[in-house]
């Protein structure tokens, strides 16, 4: 193995096309990052054929300008890895494409790497001494789980949502208010000036370390069409701040509950919804009263981006695991 292993990673598994190089899975060279917000804003949420199109016209000029931006060439690149699910079936099938294709060109190795294992993977470059094991608390568009990650490539969930992602419901709720696409970061803002807490729904103590969200977003949909049916004004910003605190406070709760009953030191946040100030705030502060440290990753490495994937990949390749070849196909619905 060369002192200096260099990585080309790629992902797309929704609306972002992204490229990055990175060395030894923890340096971080380039990370280019294509998003197609813009796009999808006007449909109010990803609209999947639209979205493979776009990375396949966005996909060449992001590789190219993530070697640009390292400085190298693909001569110096030593693999190739890619994001081969879950997603969408047609934005995955464009970055595995296009890695074989570079892989079969270049003849350097393929890895293929779970999108989750990436989000996690957000923590490596973020700190560079942090190691498992550790509990992870998932959190993104399309996973909420709770996981004990006692390798690189060992990870064992322990609690996860029976219906709705967080990130999912987010979004629902930022749509009802007609806030707009990606709803999380809008529920937040607004969230930052609500004052009166609305319990929508009573903590349901059978869901041991599983959660569920669709309850929630239901109970806010029919207040505001109950609200909109009496011609009342929408509590927008209380509404927000409400649903924001209560799932915040659920997700830290069981994460702490969690790291003690297994005694484990280390909280890791990952995924999407880890950019929520109020979640980020609230795990660190939490932790830190019962004495757990948490790592909570920079912001460029919260959404989806390559390069989590170029950190995941190293460590599955130094570990044998996640090898591919030209057959690899794209995994819409891969597990943990
Ligand atoms: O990890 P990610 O980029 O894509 C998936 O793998 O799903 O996560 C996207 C999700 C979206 O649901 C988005 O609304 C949510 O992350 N999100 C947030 C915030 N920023 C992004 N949710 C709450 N607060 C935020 N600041
Ligand atoms: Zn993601």
């Amino acid at each position: 193995m060369k002192k200096d292993f260099k990585i080309l990673a790629i992902e797309s598994s929704c609306d972002e096309t992204s490229c990055a190089v990175v060395v030894n899975g923890r340096i971080c060279l380039s990370n280019i990052v294509s998003s197609q917000i813009d796009i999808h804003t006007r449909f109010g949420g990803v609209v999947p054929e639209v979205a493979s199109r776009n990375h396949i016209t966005a996909i060449d000029n992001v590789v190219k300008l993530a070697l640009s931006k390292a400085s190298l060439t693909f001569n110096d690149i030593d693999a190739i890895a890619v994001t081969y699910g879950a997603g969408l079936i047609g934005s995955l099938l464009v970055g595995v494409s296009y890695a074989k294709g570079l892989s079969y060109a270049l003849n350097k190795p393929l890895i293929a790497v779970n999108h989750i294992y990436g989000h996690i993977a957000g923590n490596y470059l973020t700190y560079q001494d942090l190691t498992p094991p550790f509990i992870c608390l998932v959190v993104s568009g399309g996973h909420t789980a709770i996981i004990r990650v006692d390798d690189y490539n060992h990870h064992e969930i322990i609690g996860e949502t029976l219906d709705d992602a967080v990130g999912e419901s987010f979004d629902k709720v930022a749509r009802v208010l007609g806030l707009g696409y990606p709803g999380g970061p809008k529920v937040s803002a607004l969230a930052e000036n609500g004052k009166n807490f609305i319990e929508f729904t009573k903590p349901n103590h059978e869901l041991g370390y599983n959660f569920s969200f669709s309850g929630k977003k239901t109970a806010i949909i029919n207040y505001v069409h109950s609200l909109e049916q009496a011609g009342k004004q929408i509590p927008k910003e209380d509404i927000c701040y409400s649903f924001e605190k209560s799932a915040v406070d659920e997700l830290v709760e069981k994460t702490i509950r969690v790291t003690k009953q297994y005694n484990y030191k280390k909280i890791v946040l990952a995924g999407g919804v880890s950019a929520n100030k109020r979640l980020r705030a609230d795990l660190s502060k939490k932790a830190r009263e019962n004495g757990i440290e948490c790592y909570i990753p920079k912001m460029e490495y919260c959404t989806d981006n390559a390069a989590m994937i170029g950190s995941a990949g190293y460590y599955a390749y130094i570990n044998g695991v996640g090898i591919a070849d030209l057959t690899l196909a794209p995994n819409p619905s891969l597990s943990l």
